[in-house]
């Protein structure tokens, strides 16, 4: 069994030893990023060789030394009870919150760590992608970069305020809220507001930030139980695009608002209006044709087609649809926005030889530093915003 354990050990940490031709920017998108080991002995000293893991699920592993998972390196960590129960400090633990402080390489930012035993959640069948999704790498990589994210989306934040017209006797409802910016907005204009997510790792950057009159819920927004007709407005910004069964999602919101109740979207247009993104996928498609997010299905575009959204939210119980064409600009950053950018899209390159490659990321870096501005990189992009009514009954 240990002859087992110490290949696999070693099989994982081979390709993170040296530096391909590559150069580290490719080199790092090749390594272990999510690794569950299941019914082996590990001794969590000899994973911590590897860096940088985003999850590492040891639920069904045998943990010999659970002490030493203090010393890992890994954002999300999930252990059964049993394991949880034997790492009994809880300033050593990073499963309890313990920050393992002095063991960690000087300059590396704060773990975030999520546990994960005992906690279950309703989630709608046509929705486990999206929950594997965004309490998985997705989910982590963007509560590490959550402060660039919203920085690229901010100029649609006061459009959306806007539009929802809060006031503060109102009770707000923020739907896919992520790391809570748009849910503090509301309750910054005096309103209650509930932000709902399906992802931990978004919520607990939400939960951080705090904030007066702001409580969030983990929750499938199709299908969690919210109280009738509680709310006067629902928000999203970017949220509402993933649902399974859009219907039966905005039908769930109807009815979690009041009658009359308002209900103010941010949601992306057709991909071929958005310059961010057909810019990377040409720079990374390396010459071939890519196929086309969905625009009928979970995706960024399930909400970019004008007659579809009106046939969701009449069917779903709204009525007054509008739909208002916004453009604004994406700030990606400065110095290090071509990594940022690289890291996040660079999946598009998959498939690519390597030579084939190099080439796809040195368009990339081509066109970033074609859109630095003295404000830092920027690329157009273009959303809509929505809104509609509740049907009174
Ligand atoms: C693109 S992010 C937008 C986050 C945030 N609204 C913002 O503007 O920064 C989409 C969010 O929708 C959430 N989401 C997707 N499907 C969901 C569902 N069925 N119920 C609740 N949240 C969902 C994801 O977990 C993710 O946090």
């Amino acid at each position: 069994m240990t002859e087992e354990r110490d290949a696999l050990i070693a099989e994982l940490v081979a390709p993170v030893r040296g530096e391909g031709a590559l150069g580290h920017q490719l080199l790092r998108r090749v390594l272990v990023r999510e690794l569950t080991v299941s019914g082996l002995p590990v001794l969590a000293a000899d994973l911590a060789a590897l860096p940088a893991l985003i999850r590492l699920d040891l639920s069904a592993a045998v943990v010999e030394d659970v002490e030493a998972l203090a010393d890992l390196d890994v954002r999300v960590l999930v252990l059964n009870a049993g394991q949880g129960d034997r790492c009994a400090s809880r300033t050593a633990c990073p499963a309890r919150g313990g920050a393992a402080r002095g063991r960690r390489p000087a300059g590396r930012r704060p773990r975030l760590v999520h546990l994960a035993w005992g906690r279950t959640m309703n989630v709608d069948q046509g929705n486990t992608a999206q929950l594997e999704a965004w309490n998985g790498p997705r989910g982590a990589f963007w509560a590490d970069n959550l402060a660039r994210f919203e920085r690229c989306v901010a100029r649609y934040l006061d459009h959306l305020m806007a539009a929802a017209a809060i006031t503060p006797t109102d009770h707000v409802l923020d739907i896919g809220c992520g790391g809570g910016q748009t849910t503090r907005e509301a309750a910054r204009r005096g309103a209650s507001a509930l932000g709902v997510d399906l992802s931990e790792p978004m919520l607990a950057m939400a939960r951080r930030a705090g904030g007066d009159d702001v409580e969030f819920v983990r929750a499938d927004a199709q299908i969690h139980p919210f109280p009738e007709r509680r709310f006067d407005v629902a928000i999203s910004r970017h949220g509402t695009m993933f649902f399974g069964d859009p219907v039966a999602a905005f039908a769930n919101i109807a009815s979690a608002l009041k009658d009359g109740g308002r209900l103010a979207l941010i949601t992306w247009q057709p991909l071929e209006r958005n310059e961010f993104l057909t810019a990377f996928r040409a720079a990374l498609a390396g010459g071939r044709a890519l196929p086309v997010p969905p625009d009928d299905a979970p995706s960024p575009f399930a909400l970019s087609r004008p007659e579809r959204v009106h046939h969701i939210l009449g069917a779903a119980g709204f009525v007054d649809v509008e739909m208002s064409a916004l453009s604004e600009p994406m700030d990606f950053g400065d110095d290090d926005a071509y990594d940022f950018i690289a890291d996040h899209y660079g999946d598009i390159a998959d498939g690519l030889d390597d030579d084939a490659k190099a080439r796809a990321f040195a368009a990339l870096r081509e066109s970033v530093e074609a859109h630095r501005t003295e404000d830092g990189v920027r690329y157009g992009s273009a959303a809509w915003l929505i809104t509609a009514r509740r049907r009174a009954s």
